[in-house]
């Protein structure tokens, strides 16, 4: 059974395992082999640790737990964007469980707490160009592409990212 439950600081260092783990798989090639076998892992137990010690009052993060094992995580910005609304900055489903819902009921509870917070509000988020199956995730999850840009926010090379957008929470929020 999975479980989910609100990031603790405790939390930190798995968070970032699963995190590196998750974009060594999915990301190599847009970033380079040094960044992502020597680097990121310093880095994201650097970012995680600090998102979790001082948390701002807009910011959530959501870990799916099976067992004692981390299994994903989904982190959120409520109200970044006038136009957007909340940023979905993480949502990583460790290989061995995707398939299982996980990441479906990570974005719903995410959701939830947007519409909970200001109901009129949108969501949103950046995917590599190149990271298909989760564009065919979003896709499935009735994002809206809006548009494709270069960032240079995350990795180490320029990348080619779509932006995601639901204007409405009503189907991502799990009805069950
Ligand atoms: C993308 C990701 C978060 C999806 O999580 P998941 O737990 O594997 O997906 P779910 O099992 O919740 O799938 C939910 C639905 O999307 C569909 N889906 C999931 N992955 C899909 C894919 N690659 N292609 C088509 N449909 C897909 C499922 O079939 C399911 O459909 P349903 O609602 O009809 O049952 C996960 O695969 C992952 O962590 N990938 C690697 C990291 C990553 O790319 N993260 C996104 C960064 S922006």
């Amino acid at each position: 059974m999975v479980a989910y439950r609100t990031a603790t600081l405790g939390d930190a260092v798995s968070i970032a395992g699963l995190h590196v783990k998750s974009w060594q798989e999915n990301y190599r090639g847009a970033f380079s082999d040094a960044y992502l076998d020597e680097l990121a892992l310093g880095e994201r137990e650097k970012i995680w640790h600090d998102r979790l010690e001082n948390p701002l009052s807009r910011q959530t993060v959501i870990v799916a737990e099976k067992g004692e094992d981390l299994v994903g995580f989904v982190c959120a910005f409520f109200d970044v964007d006038d136009d957007f609304g909340t940023l979905l900055d993480n949502l990583h489903v460790l290989k061995d469980v995707q398939g299982m819902g996980i990441g479906k009921r990570l974005m719903s509870l995410i959701a939830k707490e947007v519409q909970d917070r200001e109901p009129n509000s949108g969501l949103y988020l950046w995917v590599l160009e190149s990271n298909e199956a989760a564009l065919r995730f979003y896709d499935r999850q009735g994002g809206k592409r809006l548009e494709t840009v270069e960032g240079n926010d995350i990795g180490d090379k320029p990348i080619m990212k779509v932006r995601y957008h639901w204007s409405s929470m009503e189907k991502l929020i799990d009805k069950k």
